[in-house]
């Protein structure tokens, strides 16, 4: 199928490796022009020349900037063209008893996690609505539903972006913009890779073993019971890119192998 979405630009934030590195690849797949974003020039270009390689003709351009880095935000949003698509994706988060979750662990999560988000939105919808198109797409967590009791403070940022994303929906109104939120599950991405690796070798048991044992104890609601491919999230971001998806918006897409359960 053709997304449609040939020559749009497309910033992507935390887009070095996982999820966002899958939704890279994805887009420059349909032709778009992807703005890769991570905290340092290194990994920023290690990333575009692996995605240069994967993807014949990709056209791939950069945008580092450490989103903690909040005196420097509006210097660095100045050097952005007119974006077409903004996927806020970066994500950071502690894993921690709720106690000995400190006031920096809150704000940095909120930092990265919300305000970078905000911070662009505010910087790149006005231009979408003047052209009057363009796509926000705001990257939750099945954590938004479940909150895992040693991640309150990041599933509490993500709930957060259910609120930003219908909010912002509702400044589209008439227009051909819009703006959407996707909750991932529980994905294999490095980290998680990295994860299962640890966990397998700690407990001496097969890397398939650790995985159902994590989906049979804490995530047993889920009916995909296994860690989703990132292609499999990266798929449903991009027809939410495109103009195929414009009776989407102030949505609310799940791609959490049922894990957050419930009809809603
Ligand atoms: N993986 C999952 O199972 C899962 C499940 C549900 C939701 N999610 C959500 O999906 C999104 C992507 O997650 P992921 O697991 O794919 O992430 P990841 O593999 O850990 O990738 C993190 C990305 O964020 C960048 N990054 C981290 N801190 C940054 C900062 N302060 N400023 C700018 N960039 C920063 C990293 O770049 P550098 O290291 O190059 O700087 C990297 O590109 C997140 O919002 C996450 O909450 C993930």
């Amino acid at each position: 199928m053709d997304l449609k979405l040939k020559g749009k630009s497309v910033l992507i934030t935390g887009s070095t490796s996982g999820i966002g590195y899958a939704i890279a690849k994805a887009l420059l797949k349909e032709g778009s022009v992807v703005y890769i974003n991570g905290r340092s020039e290194d990994k920023v270009a290690k990333a575009v020349a692996r995605l240069e390689e994967e993807v014949p003709n990709a056209e791939v351009k950069t945008f580092v900037f450490d989103f903690l880095k909040t005196k420097e935000i509006q210097i660095q949003l100045k050097q952005l063209p007119e974006i077409d698509i903004l996927i806020n994706n970066v994500g950071v988060y502690t894993s921690k008893s709720f106690f000995e979750t400190s006031a920096l662990d809150w704000q940095t999560q909120f930092q990265v996690n919300v305000m970078s988000g905000v911070e662009l939105s505010k910087h790149l919808m006005p231009g979408m609505l003047k052209r009057n198109w363009g796509r926000i797409l705001f990257i939750s967590s099945e954590c938004a539903y479940l909150v895992p009791p040693d991640m309150i403070s990041y599933s509490a940022t993500k709930a957060a972006l259910h609120a930003a994303a219908r909010g912002l929906s509702q400044l589209t109104k008439s227009s051909a913009v819009t703006v959407n939120t996707v909750v991932p599950g529980s994905t294999l991405t490095e980290g998680a890779q990295e994860f299962l690796a640890n966990k397998a070798k700690t407990e001496n048991k097969l890397i398939d073993e650790v995985e159902q044992s994590f989906f049979e104890g804490e995530r047993s609601n889920s009916l995909l019971q296994r860690f989703a491919r990132v292609e499999e999230v990266a798929s449903t971001v991009a027809y939410l890119c495109s103009p195929l998806s414009s009776a989407t918006n102030g949505s609310v897409v799940k791609v959490d192998g049922g894990s957050s359960g419930g009809i809603l």
